[in-house]
Protein backbone atom coordinates (compact mmCIF):
# COMPACT_ATOMS: atom_id res chain seq x y z
CA UNK A 1 0.00 0.00 0.00
CA UNK A 2 1.34 3.55 -1.00
CA UNK A 3 2.70 5.38 2.44
CA UNK A 4 1.82 9.22 2.71
CA UNK A 5 3.58 11.27 4.92
CA UNK A 6 1.19 14.11 6.29
CA UNK A 7 1.76 17.20 8.89
CA UNK A 8 -0.27 16.29 11.95
CA UNK A 9 1.28 18.60 14.26
CA UNK A 10 2.82 22.35 14.25
CA UNK A 11 3.81 24.79 17.10
CA UNK A 12 6.29 27.45 16.93
CA UNK A 13 8.22 29.53 19.86
CA UNK A 14 9.43 33.09 19.58
CA UNK A 15 11.48 35.08 22.81
CA UNK A 16 9.56 38.07 23.93
CA UNK A 17 12.19 40.56 23.88
CA UNK A 18 11.49 42.68 20.97
CA UNK A 19 14.09 45.02 19.39
CA UNK A 20 12.95 47.46 16.87
CA UNK A 21 14.46 49.15 14.21
CA UNK A 22 14.69 52.34 16.21
CA UNK A 23 16.64 50.35 18.58
CA UNK A 24 18.53 49.16 15.69
CA UNK A 25 19.32 52.85 15.00
CA UNK A 26 21.00 53.75 18.24
CA UNK A 27 23.43 50.79 17.88
CA UNK A 28 24.53 51.19 14.76
CA UNK A 29 24.75 54.20 11.65
CA UNK A 30 21.10 52.95 10.18
CA UNK A 31 17.18 54.23 10.33
CA UNK A 32 13.94 52.80 10.30
CA UNK A 33 13.05 54.16 6.91
CA UNK A 34 16.46 52.68 5.51
CA UNK A 35 15.72 49.02 7.09
CA UNK A 36 12.26 49.12 6.22
CA UNK A 37 12.61 49.77 2.53
CA UNK A 38 15.01 47.88 1.76
CA UNK A 39 14.56 44.78 3.77
CA UNK A 40 10.46 44.89 4.44
CA UNK A 41 11.77 44.28 8.30
CA UNK A 42 10.17 46.53 11.43
CA UNK A 43 11.40 44.23 13.97
CA UNK A 44 12.93 40.78 15.50
CA UNK A 45 12.76 38.42 18.44
CA UNK A 46 15.93 38.18 20.67
CA UNK A 47 16.78 35.50 22.67
CA UNK A 48 17.07 36.17 26.73
CA UNK A 49 20.39 35.10 28.48
CA UNK A 50 18.56 31.76 29.40
CA UNK A 51 16.90 31.11 26.15
CA UNK A 52 19.07 29.08 23.60
CA UNK A 53 18.19 27.13 20.02
CA UNK A 54 18.01 23.54 22.17
CA UNK A 55 14.97 25.80 24.18
CA UNK A 56 13.31 27.65 21.71
CA UNK A 57 13.56 24.12 19.86
CA UNK A 58 11.94 22.82 22.98
CA UNK A 59 9.07 24.68 23.52
CA UNK A 60 8.32 24.83 19.55
CA UNK A 61 8.35 20.83 19.55
CA UNK A 62 5.79 20.57 22.87
CA UNK A 63 3.34 23.08 20.89
CA UNK A 64 3.46 21.04 17.48
CA UNK A 65 3.03 17.54 19.77
CA UNK A 66 0.40 19.20 21.72
CA UNK A 67 -2.00 19.37 18.91
CA UNK A 68 -1.31 15.80 17.88
CA UNK A 69 -2.72 12.52 19.22
CA UNK A 70 0.62 11.04 19.52
CA UNK A 71 3.28 11.06 22.64
CA UNK A 72 6.56 11.87 22.73
CA UNK A 73 7.72 8.49 22.73
CA UNK A 74 6.15 7.57 19.60
CA UNK A 75 8.63 9.82 18.12
CA UNK A 76 11.01 7.65 15.86
CA UNK A 77 12.95 9.72 14.82
CA UNK A 78 14.40 14.26 15.81
CA UNK A 79 16.14 16.23 12.80
CA UNK A 80 16.88 19.57 13.86
CA UNK A 81 19.23 22.18 12.92
CA UNK A 82 22.04 23.23 14.77
CA UNK A 83 23.65 24.42 17.82
CA UNK A 84 26.64 23.00 18.87
CA UNK A 85 29.02 21.28 16.75
CA UNK A 86 28.18 18.27 19.16
CA UNK A 87 26.16 17.16 21.20
CA UNK A 88 23.21 17.72 18.44
CA UNK A 89 20.59 20.05 19.43
CA UNK A 90 18.21 16.74 18.78
CA UNK A 91 19.22 14.98 21.12
CA UNK A 92 18.98 17.93 23.93
CA UNK A 93 15.11 18.28 22.35
CA UNK A 94 14.93 14.31 22.79
CA UNK A 95 16.21 14.61 26.30
CA UNK A 96 13.46 17.27 27.30
CA UNK A 97 11.01 16.04 25.84
CA UNK A 98 11.04 12.07 26.58
CA UNK A 99 11.30 10.98 23.39
CA UNK A 100 12.31 7.35 24.58
CA UNK A 101 12.03 5.86 21.28
CA UNK A 102 13.62 8.20 18.97
CA UNK A 103 16.97 8.84 17.22
CA UNK A 104 17.71 12.02 16.61
CA UNK A 105 20.49 14.22 14.74
CA UNK A 106 20.60 17.60 13.10
CA UNK A 107 20.97 18.56 10.24
CA UNK A 108 23.15 21.28 8.63
CA UNK A 109 22.02 23.43 5.60
CA UNK A 110 21.75 26.92 6.98
CA UNK A 111 18.33 28.91 6.06
CA UNK A 112 16.96 25.39 3.59
CA UNK A 113 17.56 23.18 7.01
CA UNK A 114 14.08 23.02 7.78
CA UNK A 115 13.13 21.83 3.73
CA UNK A 116 15.52 19.71 3.91
CA UNK A 117 14.57 18.06 7.11
CA UNK A 118 10.96 17.56 6.22
CA UNK A 119 11.74 16.14 3.40
CA UNK A 120 14.40 13.72 4.75
CA UNK A 121 11.75 12.74 7.28
CA UNK A 122 8.83 12.42 4.58
CA UNK A 123 10.94 9.77 2.73
CA UNK A 124 11.78 7.94 5.43
CA UNK A 125 8.03 7.50 6.47
CA UNK A 126 7.45 6.65 2.70
CA UNK A 127 9.50 3.83 3.05
CA UNK A 128 8.09 2.36 6.25
CA UNK A 129 11.42 2.74 7.87
CA UNK A 130 9.40 4.73 10.23
CA UNK A 131 5.49 6.12 11.39
CA UNK A 132 6.10 9.68 13.18
CA UNK A 133 8.97 11.88 12.89
CA UNK A 134 10.05 15.67 14.21
CA UNK A 135 11.43 18.23 12.49
CA UNK A 136 12.44 21.10 14.32
CA UNK A 137 14.03 24.44 12.26
CA UNK A 138 15.40 26.47 15.24
CA UNK A 139 17.74 29.69 15.78
CA UNK A 140 19.57 31.94 18.28
CA UNK A 141 21.58 33.77 14.84
CA UNK A 142 21.34 36.68 17.99
CA UNK A 143 24.42 34.81 19.50
CA UNK A 144 26.12 35.02 16.23
CA UNK A 145 25.37 38.57 15.33
CA UNK A 146 28.54 41.15 14.94
CA UNK A 147 26.40 44.09 16.41
CA UNK A 148 28.86 46.20 14.83
CA UNK A 149 28.02 45.58 11.09
CA UNK A 150 25.35 47.30 9.82
CA UNK A 151 24.57 45.26 7.06
CA UNK A 152 24.13 42.09 8.85
CA UNK A 153 23.09 43.21 12.14
CA UNK A 154 19.50 44.19 10.88
CA UNK A 155 18.38 41.18 9.63
CA UNK A 156 18.68 38.39 11.55
CA UNK A 157 16.18 37.17 14.37
CA UNK A 158 15.74 34.64 17.19
CA UNK A 159 12.66 31.78 17.08
CA UNK A 160 11.84 28.14 16.44
CA UNK A 161 8.90 26.42 14.28
CA UNK A 162 8.25 22.30 14.47
CA UNK A 163 6.25 20.04 12.32
CA UNK A 164 5.30 16.67 13.41
CA UNK A 165 5.04 14.13 10.52
CA UNK A 166 2.76 10.76 10.54
CA UNK A 167 2.26 8.35 8.28
CA UNK A 168 -0.88 7.60 6.48
CA UNK A 169 -2.67 6.30 3.80
CA UNK A 170 -4.58 8.89 3.08
CA UNK A 171 -3.29 10.68 -0.35
CA UNK A 172 -1.51 14.05 0.09
CA UNK A 173 1.37 15.58 2.46
CA UNK A 174 4.42 15.87 1.41
CA UNK A 175 4.20 15.34 -2.63
CA UNK A 176 7.27 16.39 -4.06
CA UNK A 177 10.73 18.07 -3.17
CA UNK A 178 13.96 19.55 -4.53
CA UNK A 179 17.09 20.18 -2.92
CA UNK A 180 20.04 21.85 -4.16
CA UNK A 181 23.49 23.10 -3.68
CA UNK A 182 26.92 25.02 -4.90
CA UNK A 183 29.71 25.24 -2.87
CA UNK A 184 31.44 27.36 -5.02
CA UNK A 185 29.27 30.70 -3.01
CA UNK A 186 30.95 28.97 0.61
CA UNK A 187 32.23 32.53 1.14
CA UNK A 188 29.21 34.65 0.11
CA UNK A 189 27.11 34.18 4.01
CA UNK A 190 29.38 31.88 6.53
CA UNK A 191 30.34 31.58 10.06
CA UNK A 192 34.32 31.32 9.21
CA UNK A 193 35.72 30.18 12.81
CA UNK A 194 35.06 27.90 15.64
CA UNK A 195 35.41 24.78 13.17
CA UNK A 196 38.76 22.84 11.72
CA UNK A 197 39.65 25.21 9.44
CA UNK A 198 40.03 28.43 11.57
CA UNK A 199 39.98 26.76 15.42
CA UNK A 200 39.07 29.29 18.03
CA UNK A 201 41.83 31.49 19.04
CA UNK A 202 42.05 35.29 20.41
CA UNK A 203 42.56 36.33 16.47
CA UNK A 204 39.40 34.64 15.52
CA UNK A 205 37.81 36.64 18.63
CA UNK A 206 39.55 39.96 17.97
CA UNK A 207 38.85 39.56 14.27
CA UNK A 208 35.55 38.72 14.73
CA UNK A 209 35.30 35.55 12.74
CA UNK A 210 32.52 33.85 14.77
CA UNK A 211 29.98 36.20 13.55
CA UNK A 212 27.64 36.54 10.17
CA UNK A 213 29.97 37.37 7.54
CA UNK A 214 27.97 38.03 4.56
CA UNK A 215 28.15 39.42 0.66
CA UNK A 216 24.59 40.53 0.60
CA UNK A 217 24.27 41.88 -3.02
CA UNK A 218 25.92 38.43 -4.20
CA UNK A 219 23.43 36.62 -1.97
CA UNK A 220 20.50 38.62 -3.11
CA UNK A 221 21.03 37.91 -6.63
CA UNK A 222 21.47 34.57 -5.71
CA UNK A 223 18.44 34.03 -3.93
CA UNK A 224 16.07 36.13 -6.50
CA UNK A 225 17.39 33.29 -9.24
CA UNK A 226 17.19 29.91 -7.21
CA UNK A 227 13.34 30.72 -5.53
CA UNK A 228 11.20 30.99 -8.96
CA UNK A 229 13.44 28.25 -10.19
CA UNK A 230 13.09 25.64 -7.28
CA UNK A 231 9.44 26.58 -6.90
CA UNK A 232 8.86 25.80 -10.98
CA UNK A 233 10.47 22.30 -10.62
CA UNK A 234 9.03 21.85 -7.57
CA UNK A 235 5.40 21.94 -8.78
CA UNK A 236 6.26 20.65 -11.95
CA UNK A 237 7.54 17.42 -10.14
CA UNK A 238 3.88 17.35 -8.53
CA UNK A 239 2.17 17.40 -11.77
CA UNK A 240 1.05 20.98 -11.04
CA UNK A 241 0.24 24.54 -12.66
CA UNK A 242 1.46 27.29 -11.17
CA UNK A 243 -2.47 27.96 -10.89
CA UNK A 244 -2.63 25.12 -8.65
CA UNK A 245 -0.86 26.74 -5.95
CA UNK A 246 -2.75 28.04 -3.31
CA UNK A 247 0.13 28.92 -0.91
CA UNK A 248 3.59 30.16 -1.31
CA UNK A 249 5.41 29.82 1.90
CA UNK A 250 8.47 31.43 1.35
CA UNK A 251 12.26 31.85 3.83
CA UNK A 252 11.44 35.31 5.61
CA UNK A 253 14.90 37.05 4.44
CA UNK A 254 13.57 40.41 2.50
CA UNK A 255 10.50 41.52 1.24
CA UNK A 256 12.31 42.48 -2.04
CA UNK A 257 13.36 39.28 -2.62
CA UNK A 258 9.81 37.89 -2.35
CA UNK A 259 8.49 40.27 -4.31
CA UNK A 260 11.18 39.47 -7.17
CA UNK A 261 10.40 35.96 -6.83
CA UNK A 262 6.41 36.41 -7.26
CA UNK A 263 7.24 38.46 -10.31
CA UNK A 264 10.01 36.29 -11.70
CA UNK A 265 7.02 33.38 -11.23
CA UNK A 266 3.94 35.71 -12.26
CA UNK A 267 2.15 35.02 -9.21
CA UNK A 268 0.17 37.55 -7.86
CA UNK A 269 2.14 38.93 -4.11
CA UNK A 270 -1.13 37.86 -2.15
CA UNK A 271 -0.51 33.94 -2.64
CA UNK A 272 2.73 34.47 -0.44
CA UNK A 273 3.02 34.34 3.16
CA UNK A 274 4.81 36.94 4.67
CA UNK A 275 5.46 37.39 8.31
CA UNK A 276 9.11 38.90 8.09
CA UNK A 277 8.30 42.69 9.31
CA UNK A 278 8.23 41.03 12.54
CA UNK A 279 10.33 38.14 13.15
CA UNK A 280 13.30 39.30 10.72
CA UNK A 281 15.30 36.35 8.61
CA UNK A 282 14.81 33.75 11.65
CA UNK A 283 16.89 31.18 8.91
CA UNK A 284 15.96 27.71 9.42
CA UNK A 285 12.81 28.69 11.58
CA UNK A 286 11.17 31.18 9.16
CA UNK A 287 9.20 28.85 7.13
CA UNK A 288 7.72 26.90 10.03
CA UNK A 289 6.92 30.07 12.14
CA UNK A 290 5.11 31.40 8.88
CA UNK A 291 3.34 28.09 8.24
CA UNK A 292 1.98 27.68 12.02
CA UNK A 293 0.65 31.95 12.03
CA UNK A 294 -0.90 30.78 8.41
CA UNK A 295 -2.66 28.21 9.80
CA UNK A 296 -3.36 30.12 13.56
CA UNK A 297 -5.40 32.86 11.48
CA UNK A 298 -7.26 30.20 9.61
CA UNK A 299 -5.27 31.20 5.82
CA UNK A 300 -4.48 27.57 5.30
CA UNK A 301 -7.45 25.44 4.78
CA UNK A 302 -7.84 21.32 3.94
CA UNK A 303 -6.44 20.28 0.21
CA UNK A 304 -4.62 23.94 -0.49
CA UNK A 305 -1.57 23.27 -2.11
CA UNK A 306 1.68 24.57 -0.58
CA UNK A 307 5.03 25.18 -1.71
CA UNK A 308 7.74 25.97 0.84
CA UNK A 309 10.89 27.63 -0.27
CA UNK A 310 14.38 28.29 1.09
CA UNK A 311 17.86 29.35 0.19
CA UNK A 312 20.53 29.99 2.48
CA UNK A 313 24.45 29.62 2.84
CA UNK A 314 26.41 26.87 2.11
CA UNK A 315 24.86 27.65 -1.05
CA UNK A 316 21.59 25.70 -0.84
CA UNK A 317 18.31 25.79 -1.79
CA UNK A 318 15.23 24.16 -2.07
CA UNK A 319 11.34 23.87 -2.59
CA UNK A 320 8.97 21.65 -1.23
CA UNK A 321 5.25 20.72 -2.44
CA UNK A 322 2.41 20.24 0.20
CA UNK A 323 -1.15 19.11 -0.15
CA UNK A 324 -2.54 20.13 3.45
CA UNK A 325 -4.94 17.63 4.90
CA UNK A 326 -5.79 18.72 8.03
CA UNK A 327 -6.13 15.59 10.03
CA UNK A 328 -8.82 14.35 12.42
CA UNK A 329 -8.82 14.25 15.76
CA UNK A 330 -10.25 15.34 19.36
CA UNK A 331 -7.82 15.68 21.64
CA UNK A 332 -9.67 16.04 25.25
CA UNK A 333 -8.78 18.14 27.81
CA UNK A 334 -7.49 14.94 30.15
CA UNK A 335 -5.51 14.03 27.81
CA UNK A 336 -4.38 17.74 27.58
CA UNK A 337 -3.41 17.44 31.32
CA UNK A 338 -1.82 13.59 31.09
CA UNK A 339 0.66 15.33 28.67
CA UNK A 340 1.67 18.04 30.68
CA UNK A 341 1.96 15.88 33.88
CA UNK A 342 4.04 13.80 31.30
CA UNK A 343 6.84 16.58 30.03
CA UNK A 344 7.36 17.57 34.05
CA UNK A 345 8.23 13.67 34.71
CA UNK A 346 10.12 13.26 31.85
CA UNK A 347 11.97 16.86 33.50
CA UNK A 348 12.52 14.54 36.58
CA UNK A 349 13.62 11.27 34.88
CA UNK A 350 16.31 13.96 33.14
CA UNK A 351 17.69 15.19 36.43
CA UNK A 352 17.93 11.31 37.87
CA UNK A 353 19.80 9.93 35.23
CA UNK A 354 22.29 13.49 35.28
CA UNK A 355 22.36 12.39 39.42
CA UNK A 356 22.81 8.74 38.71
CA UNK A 357 25.90 9.89 36.98
CA UNK A 358 27.14 12.17 39.29
CA UNK A 359 26.94 9.55 42.13
CA UNK A 360 28.53 7.25 39.90
CA UNK A 361 31.71 9.48 39.22
CA UNK A 362 31.73 9.98 42.89
CA UNK A 363 32.37 6.29 43.11
CA UNK A 364 34.24 5.75 40.46
CA UNK A 365 35.84 8.92 39.88
CA UNK A 366 35.53 11.30 36.64
CA UNK A 367 37.04 12.38 33.91
CA UNK A 368 39.82 15.57 34.55
CA UNK A 369 37.72 17.47 31.82
CA UNK A 370 34.21 16.82 32.90
CA UNK A 371 32.46 19.74 33.30
CA UNK A 372 28.17 18.49 33.57
N1 LIG B 1 21.69 51.20 7.12
C1 LIG B 1 22.03 52.23 6.32
N2 LIG B 1 22.82 52.08 5.25
C2 LIG B 1 23.31 50.83 5.01
C3 LIG B 1 23.01 49.72 5.83
C4 LIG B 1 22.16 49.96 6.93
N3 LIG B 1 21.80 48.97 7.76
N4 LIG B 1 23.61 48.63 5.34
C5 LIG B 1 24.28 49.01 4.26
N5 LIG B 1 24.11 50.35 4.04
C6 LIG B 1 24.66 51.19 2.98
C7 LIG B 1 25.90 50.60 2.34
O1 LIG B 1 27.05 50.92 3.08
C8 LIG B 1 25.88 51.25 0.98
O2 LIG B 1 26.41 52.54 1.11
P1 LIG B 1 27.37 53.11 -0.05
O3 LIG B 1 26.53 53.13 -1.29
O4 LIG B 1 27.73 54.45 0.47
O5 LIG B 1 28.51 52.14 -0.13
C9 LIG B 1 24.39 51.38 0.67
O6 LIG B 1 23.71 51.29 1.93
C10 LIG B 1 23.88 50.32 -0.26
O7 LIG B 1 24.37 49.06 0.20
P2 LIG B 1 23.95 47.71 -0.50
O8 LIG B 1 24.70 46.58 0.14
O9 LIG B 1 24.04 47.85 -1.99
O10 LIG B 1 22.42 47.67 -0.11
P3 LIG B 1 21.34 46.68 -0.65
O11 LIG B 1 20.26 47.43 -1.30
O12 LIG B 1 21.94 45.54 -1.41
O13 LIG B 1 20.74 46.10 0.69
C11 LIG B 1 20.88 44.11 1.99
C12 LIG B 1 21.59 45.38 1.58
C13 LIG B 1 21.80 43.36 2.95
C14 LIG B 1 19.59 44.48 2.72
C15 LIG B 1 20.55 43.26 0.74
O14 LIG B 1 21.70 43.14 -0.06
C16 LIG B 1 20.04 41.91 1.07
O15 LIG B 1 18.99 41.74 1.67
N6 LIG B 1 20.75 40.83 0.64
C17 LIG B 1 20.35 39.49 0.94
C18 LIG B 1 20.76 39.16 2.35
C19 LIG B 1 20.07 37.92 2.88
O16 LIG B 1 18.92 37.69 2.62
N7 LIG B 1 20.83 37.13 3.64
C20 LIG B 1 20.33 35.98 4.28
C21 LIG B 1 20.15 34.87 3.32
S1 LIG B 1 19.49 33.46 4.08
Amino acid sequence: MTRFAHITGWGMAAPDRVLTNDDLAKMVDTSDEWILSRTGISERRIAEPGESTATLAVDAALRALESTDINAKDIDLIIVAPEYLFPSTACIVQDQIGATHAGAFDLSAACTGFIYGVNMAAQAIRTGSIENALVIGAETLSRFTNWEDRNTCILFGDGAGAFVLQASDRPGGVLTCVMRSDGSGESLLSLPAGGSKLPATHETVDKKQHTIQMKGREVFRFATRVMASATREAVSLAGWELDDVTWVIPHQANMRIIKTAARGLRMPIEKFVINLSRYGNTSTASIPIATCEALQSGRIQDGDHLVLVGFGGGLTWGALTLEWVIPERKISRSARRRRIILVLLVRIRSFIRRLRRKIEGVIWGTSSSDHL
